[in-house]
């Protein structure tokens, strides 16, 4: 069996879940939410520490220190600690599942940030599109059917600023120890509550 989180808490020994009681689900939720404010954080900073020894594909730097790089420069813009911490952890889902990386990293940090920052990670592979130039296959105008969305400025700013830019090992690139408290903060912190009951 695996271990409770707290010696008070509840084990639910009903066997399959249609015979947990009433009470057993109380518990299970309570004890749940309590949970996830600590380890959400920590699986999260793990996965992103897991890129770490990532090849780059052929960029200057891999997608671990292109987080890191893309945290730094919004730091150094002097942007809110949500907005670093978004910058830092955009890319998280790339390896997992790079065309839907952007769609993962908005459902995992959704419940902590604006719906500014969400729409941004949702959208922000189409307008790293419009950065492409010299690619000869990309679509860079692809962006334009959100133009006039509430968030496209924003957006386009994010990707411009602190994503496309984000590339180069002759850039600054602080380590993640500058970053980790304030990611700590904000995955701990909560925009609006998920329902559901089980695990
Ligand atoms: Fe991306
Ligand atoms: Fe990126």
């Amino acid at each position: 069996m695996s271990p409770l989180g707290g010696p008070d808490w509840l084990r639910a020994s009903a066997g399959a879940m249609s015979a947990f009681a009433p009470s057993d689900w109380l518990a299970l939720d309570r004890q749940r939410d309590s949970l996830l404010v600590h380890e959400k954080p920590r699986v999260v900073l793990e996965l992103f520490e897991s890129l770490a020894g990532e090849p780059s594909f052929g960029y200057e730097i891999n997608m671990y220190r292109h987080g890191l790089q893309a945290a730094t420069f919004a730091l150094r813009d002097g942007r809110d600690e949500e907005t670093v911490v978004v910058a830092l952890l955009h890319d998280i889902a790339f390896t997992l599942a790079r065309d839907m990386h952007g769609a993962i990293a908005a459902m995992v940090l959704g419940p902590h940030i604006s719906e500014a920052n969400r729409w941004m990670l949702v959208h922000h592979p189409v307008f790293l599109d419009h950065h492409t130039p010299g690619h000869p296959s990309v679509d860079r105008d692809a962006r334009e059917r959100w133009r006039g969305h509430p968030h496209f400025e924003w957006t386009a700013t994010f990707v411009e600023r602190y994503d496309q830019a984000a590339v180069s090992a002759a850039e600054e690139i602080l380590p993640l120890d500058a970053f980790r408290p304030m990611a700590e903060r904000v995955l701990a912190r909560r925009h609006g509550a998920a329902g559901g009951a089980a695990a």
